[in-house]
């Protein structure tokens, strides 16, 4: 939530931040502001709405400064307008500062600074930060040449709650100085100074070499050097850590939008995550991950925890996991495993999934369960995040960078990483028998080929689209895998198209759902599961006699005329239909809002990354 940016260098800042900030409007674009620093005086533009508007401000292209800090935000405390837009700057005009996270204590912090004489002007939390800055600042009468990174830190020892902040002074014109807790930060070396951002795929243009700041590292930049002090001020070196993301792996390359690029290239990013992990007839390769069998054969139970989109894939996990390793698993909401006290212990493996590694809710239900005994292993697709530096165990996906607020291929890429890990376990373990274990792998190699003709389907999901994208309320049904699909299907199309919808077990619609069929309602079911078909049709003829549009997604043969669309798609192990049957449902949703006419990569009041509770 909310994204960052900064620049110091050889070059006009300027450009080099709305650049920036255009690549990070998914993580927040109600309003967007940037501070440069011109003749020793703060320069402050900002406004609501998107980073576009940035360039209708007057004088914007006037600034000349190559120091600055820049910001797109996604509105917590306070309505997006111009005096709530970041940089804010204290009383005095000396100190700007952006910031992403929330200070949880900014109305104790606002009373002290108040009963000091300081002046509010917006209402957001943020506004505590320079102004507290500048406390210190003028409380230390000393000449210390490190007295603005002191009060800097000083500042940062009142908050609570989470933050990555940048911060300029008119005092200081060539120096910036940056620190996080629990909110993301990086900082590039590109070859004509230093790009800061809240995250990598925004600097991909200018440099692979970034160093990932940890929680309460300050770092000071200044003219071309950089220093890195711990939380007491000691400096020390830090490591630069080479990215391989390509720079246009963060550009839409010729697609309409980066949702549509992102589905389209879900073959390659299972292929990626598959990589040389899983081969036929060997052993699934985790050397990365230091598991011994004697740790694997004392869990007892296993705990997958995430949010959204990646509790989904964490659904279908737990049926891998159960399947082939015979160990419980409870696949939990991280806002709700976090406040749930639930029994950890040294036998309970808790697996946390975030494709950005920087979800709130998802950290924080991961230092729960550490603090409670247990091992914690962290999926991400994003080396580096605060996830995985928390994790006893990190593996990634290799999707590459995902842009569009709405997850795809991040979605398909965590199932089939849980399930090379599930049969990586089971192998050890010995807990499956080695022939289905192999058929297994086989059908995992296969999916990327298959996955092609599930996106082969997207002329016949266009035309269904093209009839209901008016709409205004759907239903997702199915039954076992098919159901954590109708989960993941409902979600995506709600939000992106603001159509309101619901996903059942088709079991369930006549313990209440029912109720709402009506004529005209659509009914998307996916059928899937050959021992459920039956079943499973039984439900959706049910819904027909009450005048349900249907549209169904299956790989069975179903012969049957009354559906208003079939789409077929390959048949595969049944642990792994949600691959492919999940991508229909992707570009449903994808078309339906391309046909309402709304943005489909970044929808209204999200962001890509839930940074903040
Ligand atoms: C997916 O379409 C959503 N935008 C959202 O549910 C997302 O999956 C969730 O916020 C979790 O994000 P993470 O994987 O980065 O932790």
């Amino acid at each position: 939530m909310c994204g960052i940016v900064g620049y110091i260098g050889k070059k006009t800042a300027c450009p080099i931040l709305i650049n920036g900030l255009t690549a990070l409007e998914y993580r927040g674009y109600d309003s967007a502001g940037i501070a440069s620093i011109e003749n020793k005086k703060i320069c402050v533009m900002k406004d609501k709405g998107r980073v576009s508007n940035l360039n209708n401000i007057e004088g914007i292209d006037n600034l000349r400064g190559t120091i600055g800090i820049a910001h797109t935000r996604w509105a917590t405390h306070g309505k997006p307008s111009k005096e709530n837009s970041h940089p804010h700057m204290d009383n005095s005009e000396t100190f700007a500062v952006v910031h992403n996270g929330i200070i949880e204590n900014y109305t104790e912090l606002r009373k002290f600074l108040s009963d000091n004489g300081y002046k509010f002007l917006s209402q957001t939390d943020t506004e505590v930060i320079p102004n507290l800055i500048h406390y210190y600042f003028t409380k230390d009468t000393s000449s210390d040449e490190n007295k603005f990174l002191k009060s800097v830190k000083q500042a940062t020892t009142d908050l609570k709650g989470s933050f990555a902040i940048e911060v300029l002074s008119n005092l200081y014109p060539d120096k910036m100085i940056t620190v996080r807790k629990d909110s993301p930060l990086v900082i590039g070396k590109g070859s004509t100074g230093y790009h800061i951002a809240s995250d990598i795929p925004a600097l991909l243009e200018y440099t692979r070499d970034f160093y990932l700041l940890d929680d309460y590292e300050f770092a000071v930049m200044e003219n071309d050097s950089i220093k890195f002090y711990n939380s007491d001020l000691i400096e020390h070196n830090k490591e630069i850590k080479n990215i391989e993301w390509a720079a246009s792996a963060a550009e839409k390359n010729g697609y309409e939008d980066y949702m549509l690029k992102e589905i389209f290239e879900q073959p390659t990013a299972i292929r990626e995550t598959i990589g040389s992990r899983l081969k036929l007839g060997e052993k699934c390769d985790f050397s990365d991950l230091d598991i011994s069998k004697e740790y694997l054969s004392s869990i007892n139970k296993i705990f997958i925890v995430a949010c959204g989109t990646a509790m989904h894939a964490g659904l279908t996990g737990k049926k891998f996991l159960e399947n082939l390793c015979n160990i419980p698993v409870e696949v939990d909401i991280a806002s709700e495993f976090r406040y749930r006290n639930p029994i950890i212990n040294e036998k309970t493996l808790c697996i946390f999934i975030s494709q950005s590694g920087e979800t709130a809710d998802t950290i924080a239900a991961l230092k729960l369960s550490k603090s409670k005994g247990a091992k914690t292993l962290a999926v991400s697709n994003v080396i580096g995040s605060s996830i995985t530096r928390e994790a006893d165990y990190t593996i990634y996906t290799h999707a590459g960078p995902e842009i569009a607020v709405a997850s795809t291929k991040a979605y398909t890429s965590q199932i089939v990483l849980l399930g090379i890990l599930s049969v990586y376990f089971a192998e050890i373990l010995e807990s499956s028998d080695s022939k289905v274990l192999e058929n297994l792998k086989k059908d995992i190699l296969e999916l990327p080929k298959k996955i092609e003709a599930s996106l082969n389907t997207k002329n016949e999901v266009k035309n269904f689209a093209q009839k209901v994208f008016d709409e205004k309320d759907v239903f997702f049904i199915g039954r076992g895998s098919d159901y954590n699909v109708a989960l993941e299907g409902s979600l995506k199309l709600k939000e992106i198209s603001y159509i309101h919808s619901e996903a059942y077990a088709s079991g369930e619609l006549k313990h209440g759902p029912i109720a709402l069929i009506e004529n005209g309602i659509t009914v998307i079911s996916i059928l899937t599961d050959e021992t459920l078909v039956e079943k499973s049709i039984s439900n959706i003829q049910e819904v027909i006699t009450r005048g349900a549009k249907t549209f169904i997604v299956t790989n069975q043969n179903i012969l049957n005329s009354n559906f208003d669309a079939i789409v077929k798609i390959e048949e595969t192990n049944p642990l792994l239909s949600p691959i492919l049957s999940v991508i229909p449902l992707q570009l449903l949703a994808y078309y339906i809002t391309k046909e309402k006419g709304l943005d489909v990569d970044k929808p209204r009041n999200l962001a890509k990354s839930v940074t903040v509770e």
